[in-house]
């Protein structure tokens, strides 16, 4: 089984969803819950960006001691000792330096050349490695680069010191195929690959973030970079519970595991929810109100009788409480029967039956049927003689 690392972006990509905007405060908040969680690496901000930002990494820096602390860079030397000075007192720290090699970005964006591209990409890691040890060098847009030009840069960039390299899909536009073989590619041509962590940076705008990330790993990554909820720029970024889940329940398949603590999951959802003002879609994988929840008939029966026959992950395997069977017209007597029992009601069959009509009858008014209404039901039931 091979550790595949944790790397997590919520306070710096997470951040940067539309509208999110976290005070010193909640930052430091989430930080202690994904110190809690497990996280190898958590990206605390991007210094260089405001002065807030700037105070935010700090107090993280000085707080958190288990994970390693790493703040975002321009390949400039500003941004790289605005970051440095940021997490100078971390416990463990790392410098993370990015520049576009995609032609696109480096024609339209940066004006720059690709032998200027180089140039500043060696320089700026080697400058960041004269202050820090640790040092992950980013190729923005990978997915859109040469792969023969990114190889090069990243042969480079490992000789100036570099000790991880991340090939983000910053667009989302890669595919699970194309994002293997690009890792895959590095292996095989790049000097000395083998003495860093190659990582995956996923964005989900075409919905791939998951499958692509996972082949990334399948094709030699060793770290994972993605934000819980699957927050971030536009559509977001790979949801690490999710790929976490994934490794723990199909490791008959995927002979990878992380050292996140899966118990911590739930709570740390709610948390970054709650103060990010992003709701968690209700269907969301792992997290969401639904992931537990079993509504047809036939499925309560199932979850009844053996929770595996609906259920491949247990609620308590991510920190919640229990699965939640919902009333509604699709319910079954065996569901009805179980719920009246754990509102403290014991029933002949005949008032039993009774109920469940009532029951059936109100869901053809009411979606969804709550504890409060089955009292009415079985109080009038029961005291009817
Ligand atoms: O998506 C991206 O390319 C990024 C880099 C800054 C790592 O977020
Ligand atoms: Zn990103």
């Amino acid at each position: 089984m091979t550790q595949i690392k944790i790397f997590d972006t919520t306070l710096r990509d997470g951040e940067q969803s539309p509208g999110v905007n976290l005070n010193q405060l909640e930052k430091l908040e989430i930080a202690k819950q994904l110190e809690r969680l497990g996280v190898d690496v958590m990206e605390a901000g991007f210094p260089a960006s405001s002065q807030g930002d700037f105070d935010a990494v700090k107090k993280i820096a000085d707080t958190v001691k288990n994970s390693t602390v790493a703040a975002l860079a321009r390949a400039n030397k500003h941004d790289i000792d605005r970051a440095y000075d940021a997490i100078k007192n971390a416990n463990k720290k790392r410098i993370h330096v990015f520049i576009a090699t995609s032609p696109i970005h480096m024609q339209d964006k940066l004006k720059k050349t690709p032998e200027e591209v180089t140039k500043t990409a060696v320089e700026m890691v080697s400058y960041a490695k004269s202050k820090c040890e640790d040092v992950e060098f980013s190729a923005e847009d990978a997915s859109r680069s040469d792969l023969e030009f990114m190889a090069t840069v990243i042969e480079k960039v490992i000789e100036a010191g570099a000790t991880v390299v991340n090939l983000p899909d910053t667009v989302g536009y890669t595919t699970p195929k194309e994002y293997g073989e690009m890792f895959r590619y590095m292996k095989e041509n790049v000097k000395n690959i083998d003495q860093v962590d190659l990582s995956t940076h996923c964005h989900d705008d075409l919905g791939m973030a998951m499958a692509n990330s996972v082949a990334g790993v399948q094709n030699g990554a060793t770290q994972v970079e993605g934000t819980i909820n699957g927050i971030g720029e536009r559509a977001g970024n790979v949801a690490l519970e999710e790929l976490a889940v994934a490794f723990e329940i199909r490791k008959d398949f995927y002979p990878y595991y992380t050292e996140m603590t899966l118990n911590e999951i739930k709570r740390t959802s709610d948390i970054i929810s709650q103060l990010t003002g992003m709701a968690v879609p209700g269907n969301k994988a792992v997290v969401g109100r639904n992931a537990f929840s079993h509504e047809s008939g036939i499925h309560q029966d199932g979850v009844l009788k053996n929770a595996q026959t609906y259920e491949i992950i247990t609620p308590e395997m991510v920190g919640v409480q229990s699965n939640n069977l919902v009333l509604g017209k699709h319910s079954g007597r065996h569901a009805f029967q179980d719920k009246i029992a754990q509102l403290g009601f014991d029933l002949s069959e005949e008032k039993l039956s009774e109920a469940f009509l009532a029951f059936k009858q109100l869901t053809d008014r009411k979606k969804e049927v709550t504890d409060d209404d089955l009292f009415v039901i079985l109080t009038d039931i029961q005291t009817d003689i």
